[in-house]
């Protein structure tokens, strides 16, 4: 018996070193091929990873998730934030999508993600009025449920909720912008009465884009020459500076030791210059150890709670920010790793473990027809296939930019191709396009092969379906 034990004991504490504690990940869904919800869980238990942040409650990925243990955060998107702001509504959603899963072998879930980055500016304050409302109504109707003691709702809030003033640029003078102090005050007064966390996404990649004068290493964790002083505390990364801001901000309304959850940090790897592997490498590579090592930042030293974003590249996304935003993925759109990673922390970099048993397409691809002869279509044919298709690794810095004129026309029409799941039709392009099987893959530039669409929607349904039948005649047993 005593052997056993210890042989478990050492078996478990051997498991739980080898991952940054409770890391995190974001899993977006925003893709035109979707991976099949089951592989992307395994593919998580495979990397060792226990925590999920979704940006919705899809009955297919919580039914993934069902009987795991990630913790899980679910979310209410921003064009749901309105109708939450009636209570009852409210409590549909809880019923619907947190108290449905609460059972044993069903979705452990951790927190509700009211809304994501609500007041963004680009979103021209749409939001500013029903965030609040609606984060009120989810947490009462969690605590009229009974499951508001595990269940905490949070509102991932972007950066810039906080700001230090100009005349005095350091963390320790952050606080609340100004023109949105009195609101956020209520917020956190009210996470904090609920026992919930600050969520806040950081992107020190944004901090360089579009801005050649940021100090490009600040962004990155090995050392600057010019830290930051503030008060004697060096800052040497923004990651440090951007966080310990926010915890001054909540220093100055009364509740410097609220907890704080970063809901999103990561690196792109293509669509900017600053978007590449070698870049995300470097990132991944400073922040991974020292959340390992527990480091935290100079004002809050320890444990820092993270979801790296994000899971797998989304080719759906809007590229409002940016050519970068579909590229975030520490996996490709297919769940194969884009670079070497240790998760652990150790820097013992070597490829994640990759989505298993993934279905292609079979190995065509769509050209331009160098036969052809009317040209004058060309560029109205390029337009339509980059506006359903993603030609995001095409422009300026990006890993097909090099291509020839040809070169970009074929990337394009292919692109467009395998969205539409390489219909004939989609390959013709007023006769300016033919199929090939000539993988027309050069240098950096990778003409993909899309993922075979999967049909596990419906099947998914309906073994949610068989779960809950099958529970509910053994409670009623
Ligand atoms: C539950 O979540 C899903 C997915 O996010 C959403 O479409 C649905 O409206 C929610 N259900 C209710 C009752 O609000
Ligand atoms: C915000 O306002 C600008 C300028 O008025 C407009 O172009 C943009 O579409 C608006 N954005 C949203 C999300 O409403
Ligand atoms: C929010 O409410 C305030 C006060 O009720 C009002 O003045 C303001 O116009 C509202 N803002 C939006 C964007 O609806
Ligand atoms: C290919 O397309 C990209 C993005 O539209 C453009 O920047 C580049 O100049 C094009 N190259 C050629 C040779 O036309
Ligand atoms: C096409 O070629 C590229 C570069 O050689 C390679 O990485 C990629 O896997 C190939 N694609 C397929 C579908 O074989």
């Amino acid at each position: 018996m005593g052997k056993f034990w210890i042989l478990r004991w050492i078996i478990v504490v051997g498991i739980m070193s080898w991952y940054v504690e409770g890391l995190g990940v974001n899993w977006g869904t925003q893709a035109t091929h979707k991976l099949p919800p089951d592989a992307v869980v395994q593919m998580l238990k495979d990397n060792g990873i226990q925590k999920v942040k979704l940006f919705d409650a899809d009955d297919s990925t919580m039914s993934a998730l069902a009987g795991t243990n990630f913790e899980v955060m679910v979310a209410i998107p921003n064009n749901q934030l309105a109708a939450m702001t009636d209570y009852d509504r409210a409590k549909q959603w809880v019923r619907k999508n947190v108290t449905r899963y609460n059972f044993n072998g069903g979705v452990n879930i951790k927190y509700v993600a009211v809304g994501n980055e609500p007041f963004l500016k680009s979103y021209n304050n749409s939001f500013l009025n029903i965030t609040l409302p609606a984060l009120q109504n989810i947490q009462n109707a969690l605590n009229e449920a009974n499951l508001g003691d595990t269940v905490k709702a949070t509102v991932p809030l972007n950066a810039d909720v906080y700001e230090s003033p100009v005349d005095n640029p350091v963390p320790s003078a952050g606080r609340f912008r100004a023109d949105i102090g009195d609101l956020m005050t209520q917020i956190v007064q009210f996470l904090n009465k609920n026992g919930a966390p600050f969520t806040v996404n950081i992107y020190p990649f944004l901090s360089l884009y579009g801005n050649d004068d940021f100090p490009f290493n600040y962004a990155f964790f090995d050392g600057v020459t010019n830290p930051i002083n503030d008060n004697g505390i060096q800052y040497t990364n923004v990651f440090d500076a951007n966080f310990d801001t926010l915890v001054s901000a909540l220093t100055s309304v009364g509740l410097g030791n609220m907890p704080i959850l970063v809901g999103e940090v990561g690196w792109p790897t293509d669509g900017d210059k600053n978007a590449n592997v070698g870049n995300a490498l470097r990132f991944y590579n400073g922040l991974l150890p020292r959340l390992a090592a527990n480091k935290g930042t100079p004002r809050r030293p320890g444990y820092i709670e993270v979801y790296l974003f994000g899971l797998i590249d989304e080719d759906a996304k809007s590229v409002a920010p940016g050519n970068f935003e579909r590229h975030w993925g520490i996996f490709r759109y297919d769940g194969q790793p884009k670079f070497p990673m240790d998760l652990s922390g150790q820097n013992q970099n070597k490829l994640l473990i990759g989505a298993k048993n993934v279905k292609y397409l079979p190995q065509q691809w769509c050209m331009f027809n160098p036969d052809a002869k009317d040209l004058s279509k060309l560029a109205d044919n390029i337009n339509y296939a980059c506006t359903f298709g993603d030609c995001t690794s095409l422009g300026y810095g990006s890993s097909c930019n090099s291509l020839d004129a040809n070169g970009n026309a074929s990337y394009a029409f292919n692109m467009y191709y395998q969205v539409q799941n390489q219909d004939d039709m989609a390959c013709n392009f007023q006769g300016l396009a033919k199929i090939t099987n000539q993988n027309l893959s050069q240098g950096s530039c990778n003409f993909i092969i899309q993922i075979a669409p999967s049909s596990s929607s419906s099947l998914r349904s309906s073994l949610v379906a068989c779960v809950f039948i099958t529970l509910s005649v053994i409670l009623f047993l």
